[in-house]
């Protein structure tokens, strides 16, 4: 544990009690169901950005329960294995195509070329939202994330609200026409779902359809670029798998092991009497767990600051989460990777960096601005 005085924040570093914060139900994603703004020294939410607050406010991100066991059961049971394992074909005929385009190309950039599309694709296919507005998707995504940062500037939630403003009317849009003609997908069935005798409201489905979307490719993105960035740094690495030694499934463990997308999550101590890796946290405090760093922990992963993409363990890296609010994509998430991971070495084996890659400057949600890349024999 170390007490960060400028964040004003408990931070968790090690594996196991990163593990245990997660699966601690004294510890919450929002405080707001048991108690108030001034008992949690949390600052009032900026009615300026409350069209962003309105999308936020159903998110299961930060939901607690009952209301987010209510909204997770539904949408778990349309992310059921039989749809989620129906995505694995299209989502290697994509990935084919795609690369074929990138390759024809020469030169082209991993993420804005294959990874934005590929992962917008396949999570507008499974919900049901039609992918002809896809670079609007991405724009309102990627404006909507920076509010999770630290230091948001005033510009930036300024955006974000704008974005989530335009988000909310797309898909109110897309409610409103399900509701009139109703099809086999996922908004459908938000539509037409009943819980506890009742239906969800529309503000609910807003906020579910734009955490699925929003969730649904920023961090699988953010794995391809800085897993495939990690893989070329470590061209013994990237043979084994281009040789086909080591099953790619293996591979995309421990690409998130070693540079998770997302990097740090937050929970409110909504009890008294926590304790976290033997240090007493008050009711009220937050807690932020480094998933990063409990990913590189000696106790659990050997050599941790290598790359091996063949670790037996990789598997039991944090980077999807625990407990209630585990990541309901992993599954979706796993088939993407796999599949553009083997598409890349089987299709693009004398593949390079042709620059090195700049990091996006932000904490939590941790990528790359480009990871351009050529074969060998093309600039
Ligand atoms: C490699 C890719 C991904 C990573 C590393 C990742 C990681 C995570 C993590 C760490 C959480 C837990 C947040 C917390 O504990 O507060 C989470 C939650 C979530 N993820 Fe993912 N995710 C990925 C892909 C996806 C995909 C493809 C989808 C959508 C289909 C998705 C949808 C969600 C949703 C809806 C939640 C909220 C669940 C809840 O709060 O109950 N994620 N994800």
């Amino acid at each position: 544990m170390h007490y960060d005085e400028r964040l004003d924040r408990f931070l968790v570093t090690r594996h196991a009690d990163v593990r245990a914060c997660l699966r601690d139900r004294r510890l919450g994603r929002n405080f707001r169901h048991v108690g108030t703004e001034d008992e949690f020294k949390a600052e009032p939410l900026d009615p300026r950005w409350q069209a962003f607050w309105d999308v936020e406010r159903w998110s299961l991100l930060f939901l607690e329960p009952p209301e987010h066991t209510r909204i997770r059961k539904l949408v778990a049971a349309a992310f059921t294995p039989r749809a989620v394992e129906s995505m694995r074909g299209p989502a290697e005929t994509l990935a084919r195509e795609l690369l074929d385009e990138c390759l024809e190309r020469g030169r082209f950039d991993l993420l804005y070329d294959f990874a934005q599309p590929y992962s917008i694709t396949l999570i507008c296919r499974l919900l049901g939202v039609p992918t002809d507005r896809h670079r609007d998707l991405l724009d309102w995504s990627h404006r909507h994330v920076k509010m999770y940062e630290f230091d948001t500037t005033e510009e930036q939630a300024q955006s974000a609200t704008r974005a989530a403003d335009e988000f909310r009317e797309y898909v109110l849009e897309l409610i409103a026409d399900r509701r009139r003609s109703p099809r086999d997908d996922m908004v459908t069935a938000l539509v037409e779902a009943r819980v506890d005798g009742g239906r969800l409201s529309d503000d609910e489905i807003v906020s579910t359809v734009v955490v699925l979307l929003n969730a649904g490719h920023e961090a699988t993105v953010n794995t391809l670029g800085n897993g495939v960035r990690a893989l070329l740094g470590s061209p013994a690495q990237w043979q084994r798998l281009v040789r086909g030694e080591v099953p790619a499934a293996s591979a995309v463990e421990e690409l998130i092991r070693f540079d998770p997308p997302l990097q740090l999550f937050e929970r409110w101590v909504l009890e008294d009497g926590v304790e976290v890796a033997g240090t007493p946290i008050a009711r009220g405090e937050v807690v932020s767990m480094l998933f990063g760093s409990a990913n590189r922990d000696p106790r659990v992963f050997e050599q941790p600051e290598t790359l091996d993409v063949g670790r037996s363990n990789a598997a039991e890296h944090i980077g999807f989460g625990g407990g209630i609010h585990v990541c309901i994509g992993a599954p979706l998430a796993r088939i993407e990777l796999e599949a553009s991971l083997r598409t890349l070495a089987e299709r693009a084996p004398q593949l390079e960096l042709a620059a090195e890659p700049v990091r996006v400057p932000a904490f939590v949600i941790r990528g790359f601005r480009a990871v351009e890349l050529v074969t060998a024999g093309t600039n």
